[in-house]
């Protein structure tokens, strides 16, 4: 069942690959004819880690792999060593080259408990598994990936990349456990694990067709906008939102992370131009004026007890998204630029027309609803 290596492979032990990002990362991974994977999943419902990773890899035509190129672990990680086994944590730990940790609860309305229990103690837990697999085993890097907002989406600077700021200006649970949790990864840095961290920001569809396998994070917002659910915005025409094309995310990292030199260090991986509100308002303009118009107010003088009982309902909704609008929160991407030098990557283009295939796409899969 559990086959030897070939000598030239890679293993990389992969939490979240059921996930938006982890999906994208498990087919581009495997493209890759020396790596192997595995995968930590855990079981959902009447289903089996099995039957999700068959799903997942039925989808992109490669579960003729499972049990060989790719093993799969049911676990969980908010369980003490994942819920794994002494047989599945030794084979893991003879294997693992790499150990990317995606997993994470990346609800923005999260609670505090499961946001601190899945993303940081979470995080505790991997770090305890990466540093046993570093002594004991073959690990040579630990892949993080971490947030863009991890000091905060409320901050008002230029987010370094290789620190955090002592005083987070966090807009919800999710910001604050990730920021813990990447306290943790900084701490084994210094500590002499082998680590590399990315801090992407919104992660939303190909940058070429628009397409993502899950509508997490901005697109619920977005929806609420098309709907005509939520009709005023504490915003102004020039306040930019960072979203960032998610091949570009795993293009870039998986570049970087073959990068000696990126030990140790953090990547912002984000647009250098994020659109603007003005950019979204000219869209639906020109191709959306069936949506309903969104009234902008002034965040200064923004007064929630100014909008309709129901509207007010789905503002508090709302409210953990607002920092992603900020006008006065954005990234150094030195770290970035340098270790993409010389490389075909190049940072994402995010203008109208990029903005535009999202919305297609949203569209065309029904996840929008326009008339
Ligand atoms: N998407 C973004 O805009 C964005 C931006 C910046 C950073 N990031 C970071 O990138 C990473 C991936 O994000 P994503 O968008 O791919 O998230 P996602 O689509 O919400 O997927 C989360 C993944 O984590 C897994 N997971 C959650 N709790 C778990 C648990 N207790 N045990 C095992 N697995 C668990 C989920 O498994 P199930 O399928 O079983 O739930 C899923 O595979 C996260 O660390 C996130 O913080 C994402």
């Amino acid at each position: 069942m559990m086959n030897n290596p070939a000598p030239s492979s890679r293993f990389i032990f992969l939490t979240g690959s059921t996930g938006c990002l982890g999906k994208e990362l498990l087919r581009r991974l495997l493209a890759s004819p020396e790596v192997k994977l595995g995968l930590l999943i855990r079981r959902k419902g009447r289903h089996s880690c099995w039957d999700r990773a068959r799903k997942i890899l039925a989808a992109f035509e490669l579960d003729y792999l499972l049990g060989t190129r790719v093993e799969v672990f049911d676990g969980d990680i908010t369980m003490p060593d994942f819920g794994l086994d002494q047989e599945e944590l030794d084979f893991l730990r003879r294997r693992t080259d790499e150990f990317y940790h995606v997993a994470a609860l990346t609800a923005l309305n999260g609670s505090e408990e499961d946001c601190r229990e899945i993303n940081t103690e979470g995080s505790r837990r991997a770090l305890q598994m990466a540093w046993d697999f570093r002594n004991h085993g073959r690990l040579n890097r630990f892949v993080y990936y971490s947030t863009a907002f991890v000091a905060g989406s409320l901050q008002t600077y230029k987010a370094l990349e290789d620190s955090l700021p002592e005083q987070p200006a966090h807009a919800n649970f999710y910001e604050s456990s990730k920021y813990q949790a990447e306290l943790l990864v900084r701490q084994a840095i210094s500590a002499g694990l082998p680590c590399t961290i990315f801090r992407p920001s919104i992660v939303v569809g190909n940058s070429q067709t628009g397409e993502v396998s899950e509508f997490n994070v901005i697109y619920p917002f977005m929806r609420l906008f098309v709907h005509g659910v939520l009709s005023t915005l504490p915003s102004r025409l020039e306040h930019s939102f960072n979203i960032v094309p998610i091949d570009y995310v795993i293009e870039a990292s998986l570049a970087i992370v073959r990068i000696p030199q990126s030990i140790g260090k953090t990547f912002h991986l984000v647009t250098e131009t994020p659109p603007s509100v003005a950019d979204l308002f000219r869209l639906r303009e020109s191709d959306y004026s069936f949506v309903p118009p969104v009234r902008l107010v002034d965040p200064d003088h923004f007064r929630k007890e100014g909008l309709s009982a129901d509207e007010q309902l789905v503002f508090e909704m709302l409210q953990p998204y607002l920092g992603y609008l900020n006008g006065e929160l954005s990234f150094d991407t030195t770290n970035t630029r340098n270790a993409l030098e010389g490389t075909r990557i190049t940072p994402p283009k995010t203008d109208q027309v990029f903005l535009k295939r999202l919305f297609q796409y949203a569209v065309e899969t029904g996840y929008l609803v326009v008339k």
